[in-house]
């Protein structure tokens, strides 16, 4: 089953199109509907428009809270019919009650740490600055609170030899850029794991 996915991103959109690149070599069984941003002035877009996929702003200023903000992304994904929202570098928590339970456990987010460590922003630099030997990346399911809800999968970086937090930035992404598309291809085979335990995912009925 080809899952219907929306990312979100707020800046440069490499993990974007790393999962664009991995639907069009075939290695990830998934269509990209559109992307929404907050950001008009994020790379992202760019990324968008040259693979054909429509752009949805939707920016903090035009919304009198943050929970109307959130009300709009999801109209934008019940109009596109998507089945997973695929968070790569949305630096906003999302915090709308409705969009929350309407996409639970269908919102998946790209953190670059061994999530509990390090959550929140430069992630890469909290564990250089810490002395951290080993970091890696998390993909989890997006809930209410920063950088936290069930982890669907991980993986260590030996960031030992790196000499600065650009060096382990670099080694992270790389693995991101192989990891996320790969958990994408998993919801599409219509299964993946939360906490090493096996989870059926279902195709989402129409509201
Ligand atoms: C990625 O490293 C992603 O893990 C991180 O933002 C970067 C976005 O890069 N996300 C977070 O820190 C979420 N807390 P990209 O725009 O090139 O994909």
């Amino acid at each position: 089953m080809t899952v219907k996915v929306a990312v979100l991103a707020s800046g440069r959109g490499s993990n974007f199109k790393a999962l664009i690149d991995a639907v069009e070599s075939g290695d990830c069984d998934a269509r990209i509907l559109v992307l929404i941003t907050n950001n008009p002035d994020a790379p992202a877009i760019t990324v968008a428009k040259q693979a054909g996929i429509p752009v949805e702003i939707v920016q903090r200023m035009d919304f009198p809270d943050r929970g109307s903000m959130d009300d709009r992304i999801k109209v934008i994904l019940d109009k596109h019919g998507v089945e997973l929202v695929v968070l790569a570098g949305y630096m906003l928590l999302i915090k709308g009650k409705k969009l929350l339970d309407a996409y639970k456990m269908r919102i998946i987010n790209i953190h670059p740490a061994l999530l509990p460590s390090f959550p929140g922003v430069d992630a890469q630099k909290q564990a250089f600055d810490y002395g951290a030997r080993i970091s890696g990346l998390t993909i989890h399911f997006v809930d209410e609170n920063l950088d936290a809800g069930p982890i669907i999968y991980q993986e260590a970086v030996d960031i030992s030899g790196c000499k600065s937090a650009g060096e382990v930035s670099k080694k992270i992404i790389e693995r991101e850029h192989a990891a996320y598309p790969m958990i994408v291809d998993s919801f599409s085979k219509g299964h993946y794991a939360v906490d090493g335990r096996h989870v059926r995912f279902a195709p989402k009925p129409r509201s």
